[in-house]
């Protein structure tokens, strides 16, 4: 295998967007940050060094890390952080995964401005498309622009419980466009040959925010989701949730000239009144060569058509038509078969007298419990057998059942907290229904995987029903990912199979909500043969 360094330094950088100067926390000066480019197989050799007077952990989202739990990233879950002045180099490989998928930190809101691409060539040339190669790609990072310091956010969502936590900008390789204030300046453009084919890879880092994206005139046709391939899909809107990653053709076929690229907000919260979002699109351009030496005028460009912001059906229809490229070995044997459901839930809180829940905090849940982080990692007192970190009796099922999709705000329990995680054998294979509930709002919920893939094996709307929805499972070609949109009033079911010993973290992907609670971890005990043994730390893990 090859070894390949990377290195990153964590430092300040000054970033001006919207007529707004900042300081933000970025890697190697640049916002966002590098693109690493890899290829499977590749041992990687991975250098942090953090300047900057805030805790970090780094974290390579859908990477597998097989065997290399240790360095994995989550703070508190399988690493303290890097302290300021400090680094941590820890080595790991890339393992049977081919595509795009993304870099970030894990603590806090600190992923906002700490994040990059991580493209994975395949080590065999890739035959998803026999008859089509792209030329050329170009990467396409959708995310958020806070004129405020998202660490004050963050403590407004703890403190306030509540709050939606809007950015000001929604961006594209961290620029606006031209539809916001001082921005027009800073559109990016990306340049492509009429006639030639491009792979775009799309990655949607937002913190709290499920993408629309298009291109006026042109057709995508999706091939790979979160790293794995998938049967070319035509459509000419995709919707990636936080934590998703696509990649995508298109063909410059249109007339020489200058097309807007967009994205804006799936919110599927059109039932309660005043929700807020960003209703303004993040706009980029893409350029026809001939076209690259004028100026733009934006005012005759078109802006793609995208869907509204609540549009369930289209989200629905879309996610349900991605199909796995590849007829995988889907374990027919379940092991483990836990319903999980996604809740908005109170707690106490004196504090808080804002109406209309005065003295009472909104968090999430999953099955009512709300998680709390530990204050040392969860793998370190897996592994030295210190207890009292954790408890081991994170429920299977909700702990009562009621219409899941049809509650109403007075119906919200109050959560228990506490940090509860599930132990799995080795080898064995794991269903996890995830049932959204309406308390509070029609949110949909993008929870991800750390460790392992999963067949994303089925989804509907409303209560998820064993008797009825087990048998409509696709166990032929569904996708294999690592973050599932759980619909906004409906259920998403999945399965894997534990292959990999260690803590791997299990969370909502919108920051606010993980913020809140709505996090568990499955423990995965070593297996019996060669390989299946978690090795013991590195030597330079970050002390707590
Ligand atoms: Cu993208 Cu737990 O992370
Ligand atoms: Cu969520």
């Amino acid at each position: 295998a090859t070894r390949r360094h990377v290195n990153f330094v964590i430092d300040y950088v000054n970033v001006s967007r919207l007529c707004h100067n900042k300081s933000l926390i970025a890697v190697n000066g640049k916002f966002p940050g590098p693109t690493v480019r890899v290829t499977e197989g590749d041992h990687i050799i991975f250098n942090v060094t953090n300047l900057v007077e805030h805790n970090v952990t780094i974290h390579w989202h859908g990477v597998l890390q097989v065997l290399t739990n240790w360095v994995d990233g989550p703070e508190y879950i399988t690493q303290c952080p890097i302290q300021p002045g400090r680094s941590f180099v820890s080595e790991f490989q890339i393992v049977e995964q081919r595509g795009t998928l993304f870099w970030h930190a894990h603590i806090q809101w600190l992923r906002a401005t700490v994040h990059g691409a991580i493209v994975i060539q395949p080590r065999h040339k890739p035959s998803y498309i026999p008859s089509i190669k792209p030329s050329h790609e170009h990467i396409i990072i959708l995310g958020e622009w806070w004129n405020a310091d998202v660490g004050d956010v963050l403590q407004d969502a703890l403190d306030i419980g509540r709050g939606y936590a809007i950015p000001d900008a929604l961006t594209i390789n961290g620029y606006p466009g031209a539809l916001y204030n001082c921005s027009q300046h800073l559109t990016q453009r990306f340049r492509v040959t009429k006639g030639e084919t491009y792979m775009l890879r799309l990655v949607n880092a937002a913190l709290n925010f499920p993408l629309y994206f298009a291109i006026a005139n042109h057709t995508l046709t999706v091939v790979e989701a979160d790293a794995e391939y998938t049967q070319p899909l035509e459509t000419d809107v995709v919707m990636l949730a936080p934590g998703q990653t696509n990649d995508i053709l298109i063909t410059a076929n249109q007339p020489e000239g200058n097309y807007y690229m967009a994205c804006s907000v799936f919110n599927p919260n059109s039932n309660i009144a005043n929700v807020p979002h960003p209703n303004i699109s993040a706009t980029a351009v893409l350029t026809y060569s001939s076209s690259l030496a004028s100026n733009i005028s934006f005012s005759q460009l078109q802006l793609p058509s995208l869907p509204a912001f609540d549009d369930i059906l289209y989200v629905a229809n879309f996610t349900q038509s991605l199909r796995g490229y590849y007829a995988m070995n889907i374990p027919q044997e379940v092991h483990y078969d836990l319903l999980y459901t996604l809740s908005y839930s109170f707690l106490p809180c004196p504090t808080c007298q804002l109406p209309p829940y005065p003295g009472q905090r909104i968090t999430t849940s999953i099955n009512n419990e709300t998680f709390v982080l530990p204050e040392i990692s969860l793998l370190e007192a897996y592994y030295n057998h210190i207890n009292g970190v954790y408890e081991t009796d994170f429920p299977e099922k909700p702990p009562y059942e009621f219409n899941y999709t049809g509650i109403e705000a007075s119906d919200i329990p109050t959560s228990n907290l506490g940090t509860k995680v599930t132990v799995l054998e080795f080898g064995k294979t794991v269903q996890i229904v995830f049932q959204n509930t309406h308390s509070l709002g029609y949110d949909l919920h993008p929870i991800h995987l750390h460790g392992q893939n999963f067949f994303l094996i089925g989804e509907g709307f409303g209560n998820y029903n064993a008797s009825l929805h087990a048998s409509s499972f696709n166990l032929r070609d569904p996708p294999f990912r690592n973050t599932v949109a759980v619909p906004s009033g409906g259920w998403a079911a999945i399965r894997f199979t534990t292959h990999n010993p260690g803590v791997w973290f299990m969370h909502c992907h919108f920051d606010l909500h993980s913020t809140w609670g709505m996090n568990t971890a499955f423990i995965v005990k070593n297996g019996q043969g060669k390989n299946e043994t978690l090795p013991p730390p590195p030597a330079n893990m970050p002390p707590c």
